[in-house]
């Protein structure tokens, strides 16, 4: 066997001689980190010290599981037990993987089973914020527990005085504090999810935030909810994104001072601590107007930071995602469609046309392009070359809200509702509104099966769900 070292040597004291040995591609990245995610049954304190405990499933016993914190270029590598009853698998929201690394039972890998182990390792192209969590039996795993953050810092990240990071939660608990069942009820399913009745930030009742006047702060959110949306209102204060779903934007204030978060989406803001000493601002969440409830405050303390402003953020370096060719790309569209109070009357399902009674009947009641997409092996609604550039219209035909998600692949939104975006930010999951619609373009570079689906994951079980296969 070669030993990397020595050859690395021998090719150092060769100096300038013509080599017969063929040079040795040098790593690409910079270095590796190893993690180990275990899976399985744990109990946590999701309402604070003084209230019962709620048995969870959880990664590593704790709930968000373990913050994976790499630098981008460096090579991940994370051997993921299972110790659940059932099977599992881990997807790395918005990481540009490999596709035998997507975590996707049956399209991308054999699913992980009770007592077994899977070694998913990959290379981070781009930093940013991002999430991990099972893509099996999904509404329910995530829905008790299983997901973390997962942050790729920048070669050259923004200075700040802190980097906070808010993974938020939202959970539907009885009065002992356990996990209500029933995952996947039709009338969660048919209609906005399964929404909760307790909000966490980090897996743990939100808490007033200690700031000093003159702070700048980075908070990173992550909605890693299964269907409830967020829209926080920072009052005193006026956040600036500089990134959606991890990938950088022109810094700019969030619209209305309000920074909307669906379902599997992320946004990472600068907060300037703008108030004074002694005073108090509420972080108040009003997405659902008639339930609007204030989260959490922040509290100045009596010392200041600073007395001068800071220059505004400054834009992140941008990560390497290819810019699709609009004027040869291939345009399609993707009407989504069904659930309660929607025009759909049927829809197919493995060739056969059902009634909406009849997939209700089978606990099912969304469709892509009129098509259920049942399994981890939805049917493909999409079939791109590689490299191919992209245009898709994306057509909300319901009368609810849906995140829509893509795997391997971020996408510019062009316009909602013919009306050029301001920013043509790049996501991996774009929130549409009721009867709204979005242009999205990529670059299919990512070669093979990945899943697009609404990341309302009782939306996605009912069959709001499909493959884009890009060739190889
Ligand atoms: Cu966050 Cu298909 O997943
Ligand atoms: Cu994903
Ligand atoms: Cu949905």
């Amino acid at each position: 066997m070669t030993d990397w070292s020595l050859t690395r040597r021998e090719l150092l004291v060769a100096g300038g001689v013509a080599l017969a040995a063929p040079l040795l591609p040098l790593p690409a990245f910079a270095a590796e980190r190893t993690y180990t995610l275990r899976a399985g049954p744990a109990r946590v304190r999701l309402l604070g010290a003084t209230n019962p405990e709620t048995a969870v499933w959880a990664y590593n016993g704790q709930v968000p599981g373990p913050v994976i914190r790499a630098r981008q270029g460096d090579r991940l590598r994370v051997r993921v037990k299972n110790a659940l009853a059932e099977e599992t698998t881990v997807h790395w929201h918005g990481l540009r993987v490999p596709n035998e690394m997507d975590g996707v039972p049956e399209l991308t890998q054999r699913a992980i089973a009770p007592g077994g182990t899977f070694d998913y390792v990959f290379d981070l192209k781009d930093s940013g914020t991002y999430w991990y969590h099972p893509h099996a039996n999904g509404a329910e795993q995530v829905g008790r527990g299983l997901y973390g953050a997962l942050i790729v810092e920048e070669r050259d990240a923004p200075r700040v005085d802190r980097d906070l990071l808010w993974v938020i939660d939202d959970w539907r608990l009885g009065n002992d504090a356990a996990i209500s069942g029933g995952f996947n009820a039709f009338m969660d399913m048919s209609h906005a999810g399964r929404l909760g009745n307790i909000v966490t930030i980090n897996g743990a009742p939100p808490r007033d935030l200690a700031v000093r006047a003159g702070e700048r702060l980075r908070l990173r959110l992550v909605n890693v909810a299964n269907a409830r949306i967020f829209a926080l209102r920072f009052a005193g204060h006026r956040p600036v994104v500089i990134a959606y779903d991890g990938q950088p934007v022109a810094p700019h204030e969030a619209a209305d001072g309000r920074v909307v978060l669906g379902p599997g989406q992320r946004v990472d803001v600068i907060l300037d601590m703008t108030g004074k000493a002694g005073e108090n601002f509420v972080v108040r969440d009003d997405y659902y107007a008639r339930f609007a409830y204030d989260l959490l405050a922040f509290r100045y303390g009596p010392e200041s930071l600073r007395a001068s402003t800071l220059p505004p953020p400054v834009a992140l370096a941008a990560n390497p995602v290819a810019e699709p060719d609009l004027a040869t790309a291939k345009r399609a569209r993707l009407v989504f469609g069904g659930g309660m109070m929607g025009r759909m009357g049927s829809a197919r399902l493995d060739g056969r046309y059902l009634s909406m009674r009849e997939m209700m009947g089978r606990g099912l009641g969304w469709a892509v392009n009129g098509v259920v997409g049942t399994g981890h092996r939805p049917a493909t609604a999409l079939s791109l070359k590689r490299g191919e550039s992209c245009v898709l219209d994306l057509v909300n035909d319901t009368a609810w809200p849906h995140p829509i998600h893509l795997h391997g692949h971020f996408f510019r939104v062009l316009s909602r509702n013919g009306r050029p975006t301001a920013h043509r930010e790049w996501l991996d999951t774009v929130l549409l509104d009721p009867q709204e619609r979005a242009e999205i373009a990529f670059v299919a570079d990512n070669p093979g099966g990945w899943m697009l689906h609404c990341h309302i994951l009782e939306h996605q079980a009912g069959g709001m769900q499909a493959v884009v296969e890009v060739g190889t």
